[in-house]
């Protein structure tokens, strides 16, 4: 019998390297943009100056140091089911930076397809503000530390879990950003 409550309770905390490492890119974000200022065939910016590398790397090594940190308190904790991220440093860190980067790159993936439906830099995105940067977290793991995959999230309660409190997460977040005059709009 599967420990509900218990599943989806790790799988929440075990996503927070890639809840963090997103908003994160606010923080080192703004130096050299990703497109490197290029428009896409249809004529509109590849990206956005919204997307930058100091912002992709940044917020992804941000995330990487917050997994560490996640891993310390809950290995010792000795509280969950499975081995915290990976049972190996190589394991750890290869999901680590599989979670962060993914985030990342789900976040510039979002970023694409707004500016290919005419949503501007910085405009509302709705669920393509959120769900991309989980999804591609999501496959990175799958890709790279499938074991850990398989563990928290191959059940579909853990994608569920993660999918259903990441957009009130999000808005959360982003009014928090608002209020400390770090974003221009609270979403
Ligand atoms: N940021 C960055 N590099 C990234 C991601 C974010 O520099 N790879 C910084 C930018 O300053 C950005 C801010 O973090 O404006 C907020 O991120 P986000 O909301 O994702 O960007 P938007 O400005 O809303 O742009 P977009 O519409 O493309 O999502
Ligand atoms: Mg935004």
């Amino acid at each position: 019998m599967l420990d509900y409550p218990l599943l989806i309770v790790s799988a929440f905390i075990l996503f927070i390297p890639a809840f963090i490492a997103n908003p994160s890119a606010v923080v080192t974000g703004g130096h050299y943009p990703m497109d490197f200022r290029k428009n896409f065939p249809d004529g509109k910016r590849i990206l956005g100056d919204g997307k930058t590398w100091s912002g992709y790397f940044g917020g992804s090594l941000i995330g990487v140091a917050s997994g560490l940190v996640l891993f310390a308190i809950f290995h010792l904790a000795d509280v969950l089911p499975y081995p915290v991220y990976g049972s190996s440093i190589g394991g750890i860190l290869v999901a680590l930076f599989a979670m962060s980067f993914g985030s990342l790159t789900g976040d510039v993936l979002g970023s694409f397809i707004k500016r290919r439906i005419n949503i501007p830099r910085g405009g509302k995105g709705s669920l393509l503000d959120m769900w991309p940067f989980a999804l591609v977290s999501f496959l990175f793991l799958f890709l790279f530390a499938r074991q850990f995959f398989m563990n928290y999230y191959g059940n579909v309660i853990g994608i569920l879990t993660i999918l259903i409190i990441t957009p009130p997460l999000h808005r959360a977040v982003n009014i928090i950003g608002y209020m400390m005059k770090r974003k221009d709009v609270p979403w």
